[in-house]
């Protein structure tokens, strides 16, 4: 892979990781599953899924498409994002893995998958832009978490 197709790799999948950091700053408040069980008796989703974050979520990643000229591939990107991101809460609930609890595939992996999944009848990307994305999101998630807590220390 080229240096070239790299960057415009990263620039496709922007809006996705702007929508899942967004909540961080923007969540807060009721949750989305108004605090009901599943029929396992454990929560749908917990309270960390709230819809502020959600809606944020969404908001944040179309404005980063729409500044960069791609409003489709922005609102699917964010919204893919945001249901990977919801559905991985509910297999970590089933799970017993508590809300901010670590599940490698399923925080890494999960909102990047659905984001891509979504966006991908109307600008697919290929085997191998797939490929390097599943590599490195885990790595830039770890870095921007890292950072992150650095920065709530001072
Ligand atoms: N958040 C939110 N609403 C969402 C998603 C996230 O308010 N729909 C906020 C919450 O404050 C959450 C933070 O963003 O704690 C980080 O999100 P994430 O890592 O996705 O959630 P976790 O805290 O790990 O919770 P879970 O175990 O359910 O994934
Ligand atoms: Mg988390």
């Amino acid at each position: 892979m080229d240096l070239w197709s790299i960057i415009l790799t990263i620039w496709y999948i922007l809006p996705a990781y702007f929508a899942n950091m967004a909540p961080v700053v923007f969540g807060g408040g009721s949750p989305i599953d108004k605090g009901r069980n599943w029929i396992d008796g454990k929560r749908v989703l917990g309270d960390h899924k709230t819809f502020r974050g959600l809606i944020s979520g969404i908001v944040v990643g179309s404005v980063i498409g729409l500044i960069q000229l791609r409003p489709i591939q922005g609102v699917l990107l964010s919204t893919g994002a945001m249901t990977g991101d919801l559905v991985g809460s509910f297999i970590k609930r089933r799970l017993d893995i508590p809300p901010g609890g670590n599940a490698i595939l399923l925080d890494h992996e999960g909102f990047l998958v659905f984001s891509i999944l979504f966006c991908f009848w109307y600008d697919p990307l290929s085997a191998e832009q797939i490929i390097f994305l599943i590599i490195i999101t885990p790595i830039l998630y770890e870095m921007t978490n890292f950072i992150a807590r650095k920065l709530n220390l001072k």
